[in-house]
């Protein structure tokens, strides 16, 4: 798999130290409540692991599929939910898992749709944010790296659901696209 990678942009480490501070950071903002953390599969599940593991906080946790990219690397820009979160977050605080936020798309669809069920807050986490990809309004309250206008995978971000299991984040070379 690493000859697939063109360059890497965060390393292990990097990651781990992101990871940490963002935890420290969540605990530090909801203090004593409680909040349903709401992971967005499958790209957020090392991520969502790796912020709360040491958090020292009371905590639900849930996790939610959706999908807009159909296995390529432009999004179709129409989200659909594919797995639902079993728990009632009515009246909860929520926190958003999320490995990457680029057009924006999901994260508003999955903030429009559990605003709808009477959240009483949503906060969104993100491991990256590509802020040159916006199409529609989303930000996030705790973000881990920025990342330039490229196609990242590893770490959970996948390109044709392969290189999940990588433990950095890197560029994909543009051959792996174009012989497909
Ligand atoms: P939107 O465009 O809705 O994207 O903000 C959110 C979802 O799209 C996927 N995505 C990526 N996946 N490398 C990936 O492996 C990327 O560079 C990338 N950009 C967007 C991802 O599933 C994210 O949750
Ligand atoms: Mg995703």
């Amino acid at each position: 798999m690493d000859n697939d990678i063109l360059k890497v942009l965060y390393s292990k480490s990097d990651i781990q130290e992101a990871c940490q501070r963002l935890g420290k950071e969540i605990k530090s903002y909801y203090g004593d409540k409680v909040p349903v953390v709401i992971g967005v599969l499958k790209g957020a599940i090392f991520f969502m692991t790796d912020v709360i593991r040491d958090t020292d906080m009371y905590m639900e946790l849930d996790f939610m599929d959706v999908s807009s990219y159909h296995g390529t690397t432009q999004s179709s820009g129409v989200v659909e939910l594919v797995t639902d979160i079993s728990t009632d977050i009515s009246g909860r605080d929520v926190l958003i898992m999320e490995d990457i936020v680029d057009t924006g798309r999901t994260l508003k669809f999955l903030i429009d749709t559990l605003n709808d069920r009477g959240a009483s807050s949503i906060k969104v986490c993100t491991l990256l944010d590509k802020p040159s990809g916006r199409v529609v309004e989303a930000s996030s309250d705790f973000i881990g790296f920025e990342v330039p206008n490229e196609f990242v995978v590893g770490y959970g971000l996948d390109y044709e659901e392969k290189y999940r299991n990588l433990p950095y984040i890197g560029v994909l070379k543009p051959e792996i696209y174009t012989n497909n």
